[in-house]
C-alpha cells in the first residue's frame, strides 16, 4: 500500500520563468497556497527525498521547475500563490507564470490542486478552482498534511472542507505517512493515459 512508482530515471529538466518548448510529453502541474506541500507531495510520489526543494518558510519554489519520470511523464512543480512574504510585485510574477503556464500549456493533462487539509476552503482555492472549471481543466484535489488531524475531527474536517470547495471528492494526503499515495498516482495515471 502506498509504495507508489518505482521511478528508474528521474530527470530534472530545468527551472524556467516561463514555459519551456512544448513537448509531446504529458505533463501534470501541482498548484496550491504557499507552503501547502506540493514540493514534499512531487518527493513523496517519486519515492525521492529531494528532487524538489521543500522548506518551512513558504515562498521557496519560484520558478516551474520540470521533471522527467523515465522519459514519458512530468511533474511540474509550481510557485504557491497566496501569503508567501515577498513583495507584491514579485507576487503578481508569479501569478502571471502560474496562469500563463496552466492555460496555455497543450502538454498539461492533470492540474493536482493541493489544499490544506486542516483548514477550510480558502478563497485563493476556490478561485482557483472556479478558473480550472471555467477553462475545461481537468484537475484532482488533493488535502495535504492529513497526518496532523486528530482521529475524532478528521472526517468532519474532511467534510467540510470538500462542501467548502463544491468538490465531489478530495484526496485525502500525507506525505509523512504516505497516505493517498496509490490513490493520487492512479488518478495521474488515469487522466494521462486519455490522450
Ligand atoms: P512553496 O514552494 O513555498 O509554495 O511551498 P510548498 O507548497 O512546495 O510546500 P513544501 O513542500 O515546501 O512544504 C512546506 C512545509 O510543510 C514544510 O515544512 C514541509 O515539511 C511541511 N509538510 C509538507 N507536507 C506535509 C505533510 O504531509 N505533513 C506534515 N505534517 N507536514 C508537511
Ligand atoms: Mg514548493
Amino acid at each position: 500500500m502506498n509504495r507508489g512508482r518505482v521511478i528508474q530515471h528521474l530527470q530534472f529538466i530545468g527551472s524556467f520563468p516561463k514555459a519551456p518548448p512544448e513537448t509531446s510529453i504529458p505533463e501534470v502541474a501541482f498548484v496550491g497556497r504557499s507552503n501547502v506541500g506540493k514540493s514534499s507531495a512531487i518527493n513523496t510520489l517519486l519515492n525521492r527525498k529531494k528532487a524538489a526543494r521543500v522548506s518551512s518558510t513558504p515562498g521557496r519554489t519560484q520558478m516551474i521547475n520540470i521533471f522527467e519520470l523515465d522519459q514519458s511523464l512530468r511533474f511540474v512543480d509550481l510557485p504557491g500563490y497566496g501569503f508567501a512574504k515577498v513583495p507584491k510585485s514579485v507576487k503578481q510574477t508569479w501569478k502571471y507564470m502560474i496562469d500563463s503556464y496552466l492555460y496555455e500549456r497543450m502538454a498539461l493533462q492533470l492540474v493536482v490542486v493541493l489544499v490544506d487539509g486542516r483548514h477550510s476552503a480558502q478563497k485563493l482555492d476556490t478561485e482557483m478552482l472556479d478558473r480550472l472549471n471555467e477553462y475545461g481543466i481537468p484537475y484532482a484535489i488533493v488535502a495535504t498534511k492529513v497526518d496532523t488531524l486528530k482521529r475524532s475531527k478528521r472526517a468532519r474536517q474532511l467534510k467540510t472542507l470538500r462542501l467548502g470547495l463544491a468538490a465531489s471528492d478530495v484526496i485525502p494526503f500525507s506525505s509523512e505517512t504516505r497516505e493517498g499515495v496509490d490513490r493520487l498516482w492512479n488518478t495521474i495515471e488515469k487522466a494521462c493515459s486519455n490522450g
